[in-house]
């Protein structure tokens, strides 16, 4: 997942923390991540709230166009080269496959380079193209391996797709595949879990993210099953500790809430870890481009509009995007740090965190086996990390 979905979002005006400023003069900085929304899809899953547009083949060049002009205005924020790239969506791979090369080829060269994939859209030439362009790692959605899930949630692909799309990425070379896969879909029993977990775990992929299934405002999919999903909160823990169990048996690590990896002892000692992810929970900086992409730089956060003629007209005339910009206090920023870091199995550093933790909330997590605290760190315990979030809002100020 990218920065639309993972990467803290500037709050709506009605939440804003501070008046919103007039758009800041950006200043030269050295980011070394770079998000890029690719927002096309064929159709729109009736579960999911990103920021997408149907169709549209005649505008992915233009679309392109205006995502190199959006470069161009920001390309002094950013380190050459990258450490990550991260061509998220929408369905990257659905784009025009020229404009796609075109856009791959004009990007500033990263260790990383990520790209999104729906499993119908992967065909063998297109796999070529992706390793011969430079992407090192595919994230290839498949959501679940039963048609009667896949029909619950809308999705096009199925199992067999995923299958031809992960063989063609194998043939292609890639040694770096991600599969995305839902849980507490509705219908879904403890046994269908399982055998989603197993037919992933056939296919041998580098790393793992298994989401629980969210009922996101105003989606056809919240309105059609919102309460059969409230209904089943609970299961969704046995579910959650399943997929954890299941994953670290199989010699996956459990690295952060819900992404998992091979373990470097059974990874020839490669860190898998999706690094573009990690710099978001670490807190570091990163710049989007594209329709409704955020960035934060230092003490600012803005996010791009999401109207694709409003922003391809506004970059394609020369001028920056509209967009809405956040100030980021320190204090904000450290709360912010403290509960995407204590996602990660990592400890976290508390040099300069310190005010961004409520003491007797600390304390009492770690009376109840839910936090570990060390000199100069803090992590979850296991027990802490099912728990999750409701620990991190206890420990934070
Ligand atoms: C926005 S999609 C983009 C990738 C690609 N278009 C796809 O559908 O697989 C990225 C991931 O977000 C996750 N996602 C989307 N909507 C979600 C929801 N309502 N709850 C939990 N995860 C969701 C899915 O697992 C999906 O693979
Ligand atoms: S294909 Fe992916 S991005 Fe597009 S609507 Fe479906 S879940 Fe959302």
């Amino acid at each position: 997942m990218g920065a639309v979905d993972h990467a803290p979002r500037p709050s709506s005006p009605g939440e804003q923390r501070a008046p919103a400023p007039a758009p800041p003069e950006l200043r030269p900085a050295n980011v070394s991540h770079l998000y890029v929304h690719l927002p096309f899809c064929a159709h729109r899953c009736g579960y999911c709230d990103f920021v997408t547009v149907v169709g549209r083949a005649e505008e992915h060049d233009r679309y392109v166009d205006a995502l190199l002009a959006e470069l161009e205005l920001e390309r002094e924020l950013l380190a050459r080269p990258l450490e990550t790239l991260y061509l998220g969506g929408g369905t990257p791979t659905l784009t025009r496959t020229g404009a796609l090369l075109r856009l791959l080829a004009s990007l500033p060269p990263a260790a990383e380079v990520t790209v999104e994939a729906n499993p119908e859209t992967v065909t063998s030439p297109l796999a070529r193209a992706l390793r011969d362009g430079g992407v090192t790692r595919v994230s290839l959605g498949a959501q679940s391996f039963r048609p009667d899930l896949l029909a619950t949630l809308g999705r096009r692909a199925g199992a067999a797709d995923v299958r031809r799309a992960v063989y063609a990425l194998r043939d292609a070379s890639f040694d770096n595949i991600s599969l995305d896969l839902l849980y507490g879909i509705p219908g879904q029993s403890a046994a269908d879990l399982d055998a989603d977990l197993a037919q992933a775990l056939a296919l041998e992929p580098e790393h793992l993210s298994c989401y629980e299934l969210e009922a996101k405002p105003g989606t056809r999919f919240t309105h059609r099953h919102g309460a059969e999903l409230g209904a089943q909160a609970e299961a969704l823990e046995g579910y959650f500790e399943h997929v954890v169990s299941r994953l670290t048996a199989a010699g996956y690590r459990w690295y952060e809430t819900a992404n998992f990896c091979r373990a470097p002892s059974v990874a020839g000692g490669r860190d898998l870890r999706a690094r573009h992810n990690l710099a978001y929970w670490r807190g570091r900086d990163y710049v989007g481009l594209g329709i409704g992409a955020v960035s934060t730089v230092g003490t600012r956060r803005w996010r791009n509009r999401p109207s694709l003629r409003a922003y391809v007209g506004a970059l394609l005339r020369g001028a920056r995007p509209a967009r809405e910009f956040e100030e980021l206090p320190g204090p904000v920023r450290e709360r912010e740090r403290v509960l995407l870091g204590l996602r990660l199995d990592e400890p976290l550093a508390l040099a300069g965190l310190e005010r961004a933790f409520d003491a007797a909330g600390l304390a009492r997590a770690e009376r109840l086996g839910l936090v570990e605290h060390r000199p100069g760190t803090v992590a979850l315990t296991r027990r802490g990390r099912f728990v999750g979030g409701a620990v991190t809002a206890d420990v934070v100020a």
